[in-house]
């Protein structure tokens, strides 16, 4: 599935990010792209982070908030 249309990136793509250390939306849009654009797979990544990373959950969803206002 692709997650980031704009940057044509899969969902694979980014669990593979966060398997090597992405912890951050930064992070994901340094290693390949994702989120970088339009900002609409943002929650996506977001949702994937948070699997990973539970306690950065508050300021990652500030953030998404932030990029749609
Ligand atoms: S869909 Fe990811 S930045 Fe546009």
């Amino acid at each position: 599935m692709i997650v980031c249309l704009c940057e044509g990136v899969s969902e694979a793509r980014i669990v593979e990010e966060i398997k090597q250390g992405a912890r951050t939306i930064e992070d994901i849009q340094q290693a390949c792209g994702a989120g970088s654009h339009c900002g609409s797979c943002l929650f996506l990544l977001v949702e994937m982070l948070d699997k990973k990373i539970p306690l950065a959950k508050s300021s990652l969803h500030d953030k998404a908030k932030f990029k749609f206002r």
